[in-house]
């Protein structure tokens, strides 16, 4: 678990360190390392920082001198508040380096990352890849199709092999819920779980509330609506964690098929009526249809299901102006959302992607710095 630090001094973001992530200079590009861990606060003083203006400091940062313990990341059940504030700091400071000409920087050199994709994926995979390499780690990617899984071999006997080579972190996505929370009872290295079945997907709910926070200001207080399959949504779970835990209020629309009343308990509202929703909400967030595991078994058909629940120009017309629309992708253009929409002034999906890398830095670098 992760504690509050006693520090006194190094200058951090509103409650989180920012780490120092320059290719040059005392700490040679690499974050500061935890309070309790610092010979002294002025030794790591990054000498930049003298000269740059006051970091942008919205609302519900999380407290100076936080210590990051934790060697996995499998969801956001079990994190705090406030280390789910401290990922979002982390990922602020990282974010600035893909904005230099050499987008390089040396915190995981000497490490290497392993991509373990079981189940498919374009957009997790390559910002981990990405966010990997910018580190200066070494990556290696397995995916189960052309793998010995093929061949009968087991998700653990596969994962072991691949550690024997040398590995210190594993990205994991597997359709199994709770395939990654297995692996990190069973091996030494760090786990990320990048997605695990419909159970939970921290990364990709992270990088929504980062999005959230660096276009709304703020996460505490926000009215967000997530729409579509929430009971078999791996990034409504986490998304409803994530955001009930650090204070924005939650209400999940869909048909009754996707939206059972046994989903309250996680602390959210439910709606069947998006119509109603649009007007309240800061925040709407259109869920991907998984045909591919559910078919269309959850609704009549996927004309009715736009009809009711799909996001188009009139139903934009509906929302406050200001109001910001994600999706995490795959888009089924045309039945979450129309085109005129996802590609909109209203629409930040892009920049969902973008600030995925920074997170994902971010995540990869704190889990090398646990021990717990
Ligand atoms: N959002 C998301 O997880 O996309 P991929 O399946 O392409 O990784």
């Amino acid at each position: 678990m992760a504690k509050k630090a006693s520090t006194s001094s190094g200058r951090a973001t509103e409650g989180g360190r920012k780490p120092d992530t320059s290719s040059s200079g005392p700490s040679a590009g690499l974050p500061p390392k935890p309070a309790s861990r610092r010979p002294s606060a002025k030794s790591v003083e990054p000498v930049r920082q003298a000269a740059e203006p006051a970091p942008l400091r919205p609302a519900g940062r999380a407290s100076e001198g936080f210590v990051w313990r934790r060697k996995d990341l499998l969801g956001l059940d079990e994190l705090s508040a406030e280390e789910i504030l401290h990922i979002l700091d982390t990922a602020e400071s990282f974010r600035e380096v893909s904005t230099r000409s050499i987008k390089k920087v040396p915190a995981l050199r000497g490490k290497v990352v392993a991509l373990l994709f079981f189940e498919d994926s374009t957009r997790t995979r390559m910002s981990f890849e990405l966010a990997a390499s910018r580190m200066s780690a070494d990556t290696i990617l397995f995916t189960a199709k052309g793998s010995s899984v093929v061949k009968g071999e087991t998700t653990l006997d596969t994962v072991r092999n691949i550690e024997a080579m040398g590995v210190d972190i594993f990205v994991v996505r597997h359709s199994e819920p709770g395939a990654p929370h297995m692996l990190a009872r069973k091996v030494r290295g760090s786990i990320v779980n990048a997605g695990d079945g419909s159970h939970e997907h921290p990364t990709q709910a992270l990088l929504d509330m980062f999005t959230m926070r660096q276009r709304l200001g703020r996460i505490k207080g926000l009215k967000v609506a997530v729409v579509g399959d929430i009971a078999h949504s791996r990034v409504a779970r986490s998304n409803i964690l994530g955001l009930t835990k650090l204070g924005a209020e939650v209400i999940v629309v869909g048909p009754p098929t996707m939206v059972p009343s046994a989903i309250r308990p996680m602390g959210c509202q439910i709606s069947h009526d998006l119509d109603e929703v649009l007007p309240q909400v800061d925040v709407v967030n259109m869920l991907r249809i998984q045909f591919e595991r559910f078919g269309s078994n959850l609704f009549p058909s996927v004309r009715e299901y736009h009809r009711l629940y799909g996001m188009d120009a009139e139903r934009l017309k509906r929302c406050r102006k200001d109001v910001l629309i994600m999706h995490p992708g795959p888009i089924n253009r045309g039945v979450e959302l129309t085109s005129e929409v996802a590609d909109g002034p209203s629409s930040c999906i892009l920049q969902q992607v973008a600030n995925g890398l920074a997170v994902r830095m971010a995540v990869l670098y704190l889990v090398s710095q646990g021990t717990e």
